[in-house]
């Protein structure tokens, strides 16, 4: 079943009828006032200004594709809605350089009038139970706050950083292109970069596809939104054949000290070479003193690119969060960095993933999994571990030795913690560059 198609979840209707509360699915295309109301009120739920109608007429329509569920309270009629939560499919880019379809949840607003009565919950258990009967192996979400999640089976799977550096401390160390780095109009990056998005997407696991609400929200403009246009800028690198394979946007800005800061809206690179240009290009920018950048892998390679390493500030932080709904179509789809057979009991009081799996890794790293009744096999290595140290180490996040010292993966096997980590292990360390 495609998501667009799936129902709306009778259990939650049912659980959240008893406060005489109304859980419905809406048509933003066909129902504008409540799309409208539903869009005021994600707004107000994250303290964001009032939009105006140009930005939600944009909004609505490069949304109307996801499904958008709202719920009214029945004994205060109005189009505004009391909760909010949209959700679409998304391929999630998996360590091996393939990618899983993923349960993508955003816009979770319970109304201030209404908190703490179970209606989160009722939402994102309907969610879940939704994204399994679609056959979503995965479900992917980024937080407000880490200690909400976690009671609904998600777990942190990969950090990010925000990478500050001082540039009158550090010289370009790296390599020197031989390509070249020009400005772009804002027109043709925003028709160009989703492409240069896309081929660096499917290299990093933890990315999720990019849709046209979600590019504008990383450059923090859209085509015709003047103020937000005046100081972005944008550069591009293309290949000696002239290819364009790279681009970065962002705005200098002055900072409390009075010196110049370039924040990164978005850097993409298909290639390392276009990487180290468009880096060095805003490292060596006249009269900036910081170049700041969000949402970068928490091994960026701009940090051994500096001649001096203590010129780079990196705050890591929690950003993508990952719920495993099926645990064989989810191993399935990653490889893995070490042969053998590992046996995983997995502990879940949701169910969803509940239960025993044995996965058997071939030499090119590429895993059959299913659910085991009987005994572990002899040769296998055991752990058992909860639903969210599964998430934790799906994308390469986390590593399984450290799950054991900290007591959550239980050894079935001696050393099984090590060998889970070897295989498990990503190469490319997982990351997320947007937020949803
Ligand atoms: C976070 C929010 C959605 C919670 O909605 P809610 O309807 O009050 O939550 P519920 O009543 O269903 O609570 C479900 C559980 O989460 C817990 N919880 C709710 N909000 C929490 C918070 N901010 N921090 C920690 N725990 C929280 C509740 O204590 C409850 O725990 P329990 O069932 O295990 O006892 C709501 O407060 C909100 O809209 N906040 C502002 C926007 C936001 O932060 N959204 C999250 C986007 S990622």
């Amino acid at each position: 079943m495609d998501f667009t198609d799936a129902p709306i979840d009778t259990t939650a209707v049912a659980n959240l009828a008893e406060q005489k509360l109304s859980l419905e699915l809406l048509d933003i295309a066909n129902d504008r006032d409540k799309a409208v109301g539903f869009e005021a009120v994600v707004n107000r739920g994250f303290y964001g200004e009032r939009s105006d109608e140009k930005d939600i007429e944009f909004l609505l329509d490069a949304t109307a594709y996801r499904r958008t569920t709202a719920v009214w309270d029945a004994t205060e009629p109005a189009v505004e809605p009391v909760a909010t939560v949209a959700s679409w499919t998304t391929p999630l880019s998996v360590p091996g350089g393939g990618t899983v379809p993923a349960w993508a949840i955003s816009a979770v607003t319970v109304a201030p009038t209404h908190r703490r009565r179970g209606i989160a919950r009722n939402l994102l258990e309907a969610e879940l139970r939704t994204a399994a009967a679609c056959a979503v192996p995965v479900a992917a979400l980024t937080a407000s706050e880490a200690t909400i999640y976690g009671r609904f089976g998600f777990a942190p799977s990969a950090q990010v950083a925000k990478i500050t550096i001082d540039t009158k401390r550090t010289a370009w160390a790296g390599s020197t292109p031989t390509g070249r780095v020009r400005f772009m109009e804002l027109s043709d990056l925003f028709e160009q970069g989703p492409a240069i998005f896309e081929r660096e997407r499917v290299q990093h696991p933890g990315e999720i596809e990019l849709d046209e609400a979600l590019w504008c929200e990383i450059l923090d403009y859209r085509p015709g939104k003047a103020d937000k246009a005046k100081d972005l800028r944008a550069i591009g690198y293309t290949d000696a054949a002239g290819d364009l394979q790279g681009f970065a946007a962002y705005r200098v800005k002055e900072s409390s000290d009075d010196t110049l800061t370039a924040k990164v809206a978005h850097l993409a690179a298909a290639t390392d070479d276009a990487y180290a240009a468009l880096w060095r290009f805003l490292l060596e920018l006249d009269l900036v003193r910081a170049v700041e950048a969000d949402l970068r892998s928490l091994d960026e390679p701009v940090l051994w690119q500096l001649s001096d390493v203590r010129a780079a500030k990196v705050e890591p932080f929690d950003h993508l969060w990952l719920r495993i709904l099926d645990p064989i179509a989810a191993l399935e789809a990653r490889t893995y960095s070490r042969q053998g057979s590992i046996v995983l009991d997995v502990v879940d009081p949701l169910e969803f993933a509940q239960g025993r799996f044995l996965l058997e890794i071939d030499g090119e790293g590429t895993a059959a999994v299913c659910r085991l009744t009987g005994d572990v096999p002899e040769d296998a290595a055991h752990a058992t571990l909860s639903e969210r140290d599964l998430a934790l180490i799906y994308v390469g996040g986390a590593s399984a030795t450290a799950l054991h010292s900290a007591g959550r993966i239980v050894e079935g096997t001696p050393g099984a913690a090590t060998l889970v980590d070897a295989a498990f292990h990503s190469p490319v360390a997982p990351r997320l560059g947007v937020g949803f």
